[in-house]
């Protein structure tokens, strides 16, 4: 499919219509927000520290309340939050009202209860900080468009080229210790792949050398520190991350040196942007923000959990993956990984699609109440009041047993034939996989983007291999893979 930079002057759409004659009983929100500071305190422990964690925390208040919308506190809490108190959503049916900007406020709650400080993004607030309605969303989302739109034809040879010296560095690391620790080496791919699609820069060439990955996941967990549990005791991690803001300043150079490689080599993303009247630093602070936040921070997440998924499945799936995927390069690619022949690969979209569903990399959406409105559960109808925050945890919306079957399970061909209909319930974009952002809503820019190097992966490493294994741990972000084997193809 073509990349959604072509929708960017697409009117603005409302995507959710709510059913108001409906015959669902009006129900009182359950659940309290409990001793102010105390409880707020408490609750963080428990989704933190508590056996079962964040899922644990969300299903049992659930299941107490016989409810899939109650009230709850979210972390941090105090002191970097000034109101932990959220109304949580968690069916596929109240969910999208987060995507609804007619009902729901997206100002400076990207991240939830707090807003890292903007010290951390040069002094702007950053597109995915602001409202559709505030002067500044259309242009820089246009600009993100824009960066997307001249970068298309790179996307596949790219692709092919950076994760094949990937694959060759994994395929010698597991011959001399016998297994690859994926994580690490992907995400020098990933930031390497990047620069060279959208900046037609290998940034290990630059000053910035093999260090991308790591500048950006200091600076990410200066940003995100508040929501991490990184695995340290818990009287660390409290005091450290969880209570009080990490100072920007530490971070300065750090970030300093991303922002000199973004200036550097992002001229004509720049002059786009000034031709819509954003400033070069506004601009460039921006591009920092969607490349090193918005597409690495995902892929970071994305891809180990793909391979996690797809590795998890096991041998009989590879087969079938491996036969489709090289035939369709054959019959439809003329032996070349093109779109055309993508499109004849579908169970390999089914699983990308089936990926994004069951562990969604984005797992947290928050919105603002705009008015007095009613949300829709599958068994009743709640009264919000204007400013009140609402909070979805998405895995448990994509996750709906009232929408899919075996919901809990992965389905590698869930969304073959007939099961496309459900695509419109695979949100992971903050908005339905069948809808596409515009400058009017707040749909991840980078949708078609992320879906395509997501197939390209599969498709790269099926190309290769006929099978492969590998063992998981748990990581502050996504999962840690490494990998105990590679089968190369077999002719
Ligand atoms: C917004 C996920 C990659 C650009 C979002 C949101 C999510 C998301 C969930 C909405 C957050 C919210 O408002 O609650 C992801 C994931 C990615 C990814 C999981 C990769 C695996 C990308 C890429 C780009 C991008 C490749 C662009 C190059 C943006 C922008 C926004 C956004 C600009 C804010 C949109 C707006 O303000 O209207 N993304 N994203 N993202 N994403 Fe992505």
């Amino acid at each position: 499919p073509p990349l959604s930079a072509t929708s960017a002057d697409i009117a603005p759409t409302v995507t959710v219509t709510t059913n108001t004659t409906t015959n669902l009983p009006l129900r009182p929100i359950p659940g309290s927000y409990g001793i102010p500071f105390y409880q707020p305190l408490k609750d963080r422990f428990e989704y933190f520290y508590a056996p079962g964690g964040r899922e644990e925390y969300f299903k049992s208040r659930a299941q107490k309340h016989q409810s899939t919308v109650f009230r709850a506190n979210m972390p941090p809490g105090p002191f970097i939050s000034n109101n932990p108190n959220v109304v949580v959503l968690l069916d596929a049916k109240s969910f999208p009202t987060l995507f609804d900007v007619s009902k729901v406020e997206k100002k400076d709650l990207f991240t939830g209860t707090y807003m890292p400080s903007t010290d951390l993004t040069g002094g702007h607030r950053v597109l995915s900080y602001l409202d559709p309605s505030e002067p500044k969303h259309a242009p820089l989302k246009n600009m993100v468009f824009f960066m997307l739109k001249s970068s298309i034809k790179r996307i596949l040879p790219e692709f092919e080229s950076t994760y094949n010296e990937l694959f060759n560095d994994l395929e010698s690391e597991l011959a001399q210790k016998g297994k690859a620790f994926f994580n690490d080496a992907g995400e020098q791919a990933a930031f390497r792949f990047l620069g060279r699609t959208y900046l037609q820069t290998n940034p290990e060439e630059t000053h910035i050398g093999k260090d991308g990955p790591k500048l950006i996941s200091t600076w990410v967990l200066f940003n995100l520190g508040p929501l991490l549990r990184i695995g340290l005791p818990w009287f660390v991690e409290e005091p450290v991350l969880h209570t009080f803001r990490l100072p920007p300043a530490l971070i300065k150079k750090n970030y300093n040196k991303l922002y000199d490689f973004f200036e550097s080599f992002s001229s004509p993303i720049i002059q786009h942007a000034e031709s819509l009247g954003i400033s070069k630093d506004e601009a460039v602070h921006n591009i920092l923000f969607t490349i090193c936040f918005n597409t690495f921070g995902g892929i970071k997440i994305l891809f180990p959990n793909t391979l996690k998924w797809i590795g998890r499945a096991g041998t009989n799936l590879h087969t079938q993956l491996a036969a489709e995927i090289r035939a369709a390069v054959k019959n439809y690619g003329g032996g070349k990984v093109t779109m055309a022949a993508m499109e004849h690969m579908p169970l390999m979209k089914s699983v990308v699609y089936e990926c994004l569903r069951i562990e969604p990399p984005v797992a947290l959406q928050y919105g603002k109440a705009k008015r007095d409105m009613t949300i829709e559960s599958h068994d009743a109808v709640f009264k919000v009041k204007e400013g009140e925050m609402l909070f979805g945890y998405q895995p448990f919306a994509t996750k709906d047993p009232r929408v899919f079957d075996r919901a809990e399970e992965f389905v590698p061909d869930r969304f073959v034939g007939d099961g496309e209909e459900l695509l419109k319930y695979v949100t992971w974009s903050n908005g339905p996989e069948t809808e596409g952002p515009t400058v009017g809503n707040k749909q991840c820019a980078g949708k078609d983007f992320v879906v395509l190097i997501t197939r390209l992966f599969v498709v790269e490493l099926f190309r290769r291999y006929d099978s492969f294994d590998i063992e998981v741990a748990a990581s502050p972000l996504g999962a840690k893979v490494t990998l105990t084997s590679l089968k190369r193809a077999r002719g």
